[in-house]
């Protein structure tokens, strides 16, 4: 009995491997293997013949039907690498090219507001200037009226502002900042106040919140010629050495006199037809001028006694110059963080 049985397990063991080698797909492959190994499959019979057999018969069968078993699932597993592999290479070229180059990571960089910020704080921390920054939730005094901007005064209308409390707005320029600065520390001074502004306004060349530096100088024996060589030093390294400046005479509350200045426009070629300067062949960059006695005088400090000390200050927005150094056409463009916006800087 034992020997016949064991006869009829290699007999199987056989026949499962011509199936299994006939196979050609994985379907077919699992297909001969349950014939042979599953549940009701043929070799499963034998073994479930074995209980039944004179206990000094068991070894003998058990064995022999054991190893059919085995020899059947190790050549399935074999023949199921085969067939993937060959599916794999009818495939095409394999779709892995380990010697490709990396794609190298996508790298970001600095905002092109962002640039003009740090371009300009360098400009002016090499003329020996320290950069200072206050709050942009301000006090109507520190925001108006130490800057001789009394309440009712029309200039208060030049700033439309947003108002947050009684007395308390969001700053319209970074001048606040300036007095901030001359309350707590004595002249000589030297600084420029960089920082994020708020006014209503919101059209091609203007957006609620914005960007400004200032800047404020205060000795004794400054003049007018300081501001101007000042200014125009500025506008070279900026814009380039080649770059020319004029001042137009203008009113600011907390400067007497005041200039308006303008450059070159960077982009004309003489040609006609400049979309960036309009075809005047002038840019209006920043407004300065000498500060007001009554500014000095709001600040109730000896020390800006404005019959010893004088000052210039101007201020300009960064957000502008940053268009107009790249001729970009709409200021908005620069809050909307497109990518391909982005990337051309
Ligand atoms: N504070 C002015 C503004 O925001 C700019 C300015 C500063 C003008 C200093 C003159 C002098 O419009």
């Amino acid at each position: 009995m034992s020997d016949e049985l064991s006869t009829q397990a290699a007999d199987l063991a056989g026949k499962a491997g011509e199936a299994l080698r006939g196979a050609s797909s994985e379907a077919e492959l699992s297909a001969a293997k349950s014939h042979y190994l599953g549940k009701s499959g043929e070799i499963t019979a034998l073994l479930k013949a074995i209980p039944g057999l004179a206990p000094d018969q068991r070894r003998t069968a058990g064995r022999a039907i054991n190893e059919a078993k085995k020899s059947v699932e190790a050549l399935f597993v074999e023949r199921r690498t085969a067939i993937a592999d060959a599916a794999l290479s009818a495939s095409g070229p394999n779709p892995v090219d380990p010697s490709l180059p990396a794609r190298s990571p996508w790298q970001g960089h600095v905002h092109v507001i962002t640039q003009a910020w740090d371009d300009i704080c360098d400009i002016f921390s090499s003329m020996g200037y320290s950069i200072e920054e206050g709050p942009e939730v301000e006090t109507d005094w520190h925001c108006f009226e130490a800057l001789n901007i009394p309440q009712g005064h029309p200039a208060r209308e030049m700033q439309d502002t947003f108002y947050v409390d009684d007395g308390i707005v969001l700053r319209t320029h970074t001048s606040p900042v300036q007095v901030r600065t001359m309350l707590r520390k004595a002249p000589p001074l030297r600084v420029i106040c960089p920082g994020v502004v708020y006014r209503r306004d919101n059209d091609l060349t203007h957006t609620p919140m914005f960007h400004q530096v200032e800047g404020l100088l205060v000795d004794d024996r400054v003049t007018m010629a300081d501001l101007k060589g000042t200014l125009a030093e500025f506008a070279r390294a900026f814009f380039g050495p080649k770059t020319k400046v004029r001042f137009r005479a203008s009113y600011f509350p907390f400067t007497e006199p005041s200039a308006e200045v303008d450059v070159s426009c960077p982009f004309c070629t003489k040609a006609k037809g400049c979309r960036v300067c309009k075809d005047t062949g002038w840019l209006e960059i920043l407004g300065s001028g000498m500060v007001d006695p009554e500014v000095f005088k709001a600040l109730g400090r000896p020390e800006y006694d404005p019959n010893v000390v004088q000052g210039f200050a101007f201020g300009m927005g960064i957000d502008r110059l940053a268009m107009l150094r790249h001729g970009i056409g709409d200021l908005r463009l620069l809050f909307e963080n497109d990518v391909r916006l982005l990337e051309q800087f």
